[in-house]
């Protein structure tokens, strides 16, 4: 072990001294540490972002190499990813870190991100905080409260009068809860409860059962996307909540494009509002999910496969005309500059807080050529992370 961390600062510092005279460029890669869950049950998490970030560089054939660290979050699991962390920057030498499922995660590489100088590129995970601790960070996915403020205004302004809330109990639910409770609050709708669920295993029926007897108008719900929503949508069913009246709202984290099938038909007419729809009508989206499907059989793009897209897309950019060692400040302000025609819409980084400005659509679930989609009929553009 001692031997190859020394090998490998030896090359470390090989790489930059012949960079630094002009040589040998070509064969220096750009390392990037990919931090993602690719086992347990948010592994899907790990393959469509890796997918979306692997078609961006396959796209780009033919600039700098990139080699890629894969490296097994295995969900959010803090301490795992701290010491994880520690190891691509200390004896992988990676010049970036990317990937970042969950915002507890991300928390834990953040103060490593600041003092190595390392560009730590967001591509999931959600809570609005995260780019605030570190000036290397910048994030391609969403904030949770960037989708919910809006939903809770479109609820209130469409017949929606009293809602009760369901997030998980860790910080991106509490921003979507305390997101959509601005919104719904203010154009005049009447928050009459809450429930903040735990994050790992919930069981979702005392709290169903309690929401059918408050009797509210609708519910809004955040579960992080995966086995969660298809369960919560079960329970809801299950207890018979659409018989008695009472509408589910969410964030599109509940009907992932990925997992929308198993939801089954009981999920067709649930609105959501999010950022990327699988359904989303432009030709920058059709040549995406072609591409992406005809790379990966079987699998359908959803809102994780945009972000890793579009991140590496704008990485490439960010590094194309550094030929040797990365300039860490250069490559984050580049990051923190861009602007790109999007499969989901327009996106652009703010660089006052390296946070993402985009559209935020209310989808309706529906069943289009025999498809489970989430149709898109409203949107919100140009919508900053109201979080800050
Ligand atoms: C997060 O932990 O930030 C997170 C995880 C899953 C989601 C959204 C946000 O679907």
């Amino acid at each position: 072990m001692r031997l190859s961390r020394r090998r490998a600062a030896t090359l470390g510092v090989m790489g930059a001294t012949l960079a630094g005279i002009g040589l040998a460029q070509a064969a220096e890669p750009v390392k990037i540490g990919l931090i993602l869950p690719y086992s347990g049950p948010f592994a899907e998490y790990g393959q469509q972002i890796e997918n979306g970030v692997k078609l961006a560089l396959q796209q780009a054939a033919g600039g700098r190499r990139i080699e890629l660290v894969r490296r097994d979050s295995t969900g959010p699991a803090p301490d795992i990813v701290k010491r994880l962390v520690q190891e691509l920057v200390v004896r992988d030498q990676v010049d970036l870190l990317a990937g970042f499922g969950f915002t507890p995660n991300a928390l834990a590489a953040a103060p490593i991100a600041s003092a190595a100088k390392k560009p730590m590129v967001i591509l999931n995970a959600a809570s609005s905080v995260i780019t605030t601790k570190s000036p290397y960070i910048v994030r391609f996915s969403f904030t949770l409260s960037q989708v919910s403020q809006p939903l809770g205004g479109w609820a209130a302004k469409n017949g929606v009068k009293s809602v009760y809330t369901l997030v998980s109990d860790y910080a991106p639910g509490h921003d979507a809860e305390t997101a959509f409770k601005k919104g719904f609050g203010d154009a005049g709708g009447a928050v009459v409860g809450g429930v903040r669920v735990p994050l790992k295993n919930p069981e979702f029926s005392a709290f169903i059962q309690k929401i059918k007897d408050v009797k509210p108008d609708a519910v809004f719900a955040f579960v992080p996307s995966g086995e969660q929503g298809a369960a919560l949508v079960k329970t809801w069913h299950d207890y018979g909540l659409n018989a008695a009246g009472i509408r589910l709202l969410a964030t599109g984290d509940l009907t992932d494009d990925g997992m929308i099938e198993t939801l089954g038909d009981g999920a067709i007419g649930m609105i959501t509002s999010h950022h990327y729809s699988y359904a989303h009508q432009s030709p920058a989206n059709a040549a995406f999910t072609a591409a992406y499907t005809a790379a990966y059989p079987g699998i359908r793009a959803n809102f994780m496969a945009v972000a890793g897209y579009d991140g590496m897309r704008a990485i490439l950019a960010a590094i194309q005309d550094q030929p040797g060692a990365l300039d860490p400040d250069r490559t984050i302000a580049r990051l923190a500059a861009t602007r790109l025609e999007s499969p989901r819409g327009p996106i652009q980084i703010d660089p006052a807080t390296r946070d993402i400005i985009q559209t935020v659509y209310i989808r309706r679930v529906e069943r289009v050529n025999g498809k489970l989609v989430n149709v898109e009929f409203d949107q919100f553009d140009q919508v900053k992370d109201p979080g800050k």
